[in-house]
Order: C-alpha cells, then structure tokens, then sequence
C-alpha cells in the first residue's frame, strides 16, 4: 500500500471524473492520499474533498505564486482553516525563484505570515522550495528555530541543501520526476536520503512519469515513484512501499486504514 502524500485533485483538471480517479487510485493500492491547497478556494475544496472520502486528508496553503494576490483578510480567513477536520498539515507554502511569479519581497512576506499563523497549530509544513535556499533556510530558522517538522516536497536541491533539510529534521519528498531520463542529478540525490525519512508524491495533476510526460497525472502513478526509488536503491518495491507508507503515517498523524 502506498500513500500519495502531494496532489491537487481539488483542481479543475479533475472536474470531469474525479470519482474515477479516486477509484482508480483505491483499486491500485493507493492507502491514503493528501490533496494539497494551494490557494484559500484550493484549500476550501481540499478540506470538502477530504470531508467527502475517507481515504483523503487536506493540507491548507497558500503557494508563492499566490504572494501578489493575497489580502490581510486572507491571512485572517486562512487562520480559520486550522481548524478544520481532517487537516493534517500546513502547506503548500514557500518560495518560488524558479519561476518568479510574484514578487520575491510578497513571496517571503506570506510565507512568513502563514508560518507564524500556523505556528501554535503545530502541524507538520509542506514547504515548496525552488532556488531560494539561502532564504528559505534563514526564515525557517528564524521562525521555527533549528529544528523543524515537515517535508520538502518536490525534492529539487543540491547535496549542500539536502544535508541542511536533513539535518533540521525534514522529511524529503520525491514525484515520478525521478523517473525522467534527464533526472540523472535527482536519481544521485534520491541515492543520499535515509529510508526512514523519505516520502513518495505525485503532485498530479503536474509531473506525470516518463512513460505518460505531458498528459495530466494522477495519484495511482505514485507507484512509479516507488518503483523508481527501489530501482535507485537496490530494494525491493514492497519494502520501499511500506517504508515510505510509515513515514508518512508518522509525519502526518494519519490513521492506518
Ligand atoms: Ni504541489
């Protein structure tokens, strides 16, 4: 049993046959599964999503891209959401330099605001981290001090960076990215992360494996990252699939079901 611990089903990508893909995703041995909010209306469907099926927990954001967009109010709104049920963890939340969408200056500022608004919740972040290590590094201990619980999802640093997460107690997330033929530095970076603090995502409807680029994804992919995370390390899939599967259950407080 495997657990999609990153995925956006609340988007409109999966307006047409969402049961579906849920149902999929039971039949191929999808445990749990964590819809990610990554805007207030995301994080409002993903907390329905997860109040409609069992299976599914909700993670409340706010993505960087959103920094330019959001209001005082916002923040005040967002507060709300801690509350909800089925809400296993803060995220996702960070800094985006790759794409710059919003400003750097708005970035920091709500990743900011929504780690100090989420600090007294003490649920685990989902941080989403490109090119902003320096920074990303500098709030995270200014805020939440050397150590920290929670997970870089979408795993893109380097080895200095990695050792960092590592050594402040981050979990490290991998997607089907690691299945791409030109993922070679990731497949050496995946070669670094200790079993016991790995965690498997698909971030669909975004990075679909190798064998499906450029077609929308979906959570009963992420046994492709595991596959893949056996291939890179020697072991057996069933290994890799329970390892990952109780790291998850441990980070986020999910029941075994
Ligand atoms: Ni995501």
């Amino acid at each position: 049993m495997l657990i999609d611990t990153h995925c956006h089903l609340d988007f409109k990508d999966f307006n047409d046959d969402r049961n579906d893909v849920l149902k999929r995703a039971r039949d191929s041995g999808v445990m749990s599964i964590i819809n990610v909010g990554s805007s207030m209306e995301g994080t409002a469907r993903s907390i329905q999503i997860a109040g409609d099926n069992d299976f599914i927990y909700a993670a409340i954001g706010i993505h960087p891209h959103e920094a330019d967009s959001v209001s005082k109010n916002d923040i005040r709104l967002f507060a709300e959401f801690l509350d909800k049920p089925k809400v296993v963890a803060i995220g996702e939340i960070g800094l985006d330099y790759y794409k710059n969408i919003s400003s750097r200056e708005n970035q920091k500022k709500l990743f900011i605001s929504l780690l100090k608004t989420a600090k007294d919740a003490d649920l685990p972040l989902i941080i989403h981290n490109r090119d902003a290590h320096s920074d990303m590094i500098g709030i995270l201990k200014n805020i939440a001090g050397n150590s920290a619980r929670g997970v870089m999802h979408c795993f893109s640093g380097d080895e200095a960076f990695l050792k960092t997460c590592l050594g402040m107690g981050f979990f490290i997330s991998f997607t089907c990215n690691i299945t791409y033929k030109n993922a070679g530095r990731l497949r050496e970076i995946v070669k670094l992360v200790p079993m016991d603090r790995i965690l498997l995502e698909t971030d669909a409807p975004f990075l679909a494996p190798q064998d499906f680029r450029g077609k929308r994804n979906e959570p009963m992919h992420v046994r492709y990252a595991a596959e893949e995370v056996a291939r890179i390390k020697g072991l057996d899939f069933h290994d890799v699939a329970e390892m990952t599967t109780d790291n998850a259950i441990r980070l986020f407080g999910l029941k075994k079901c």
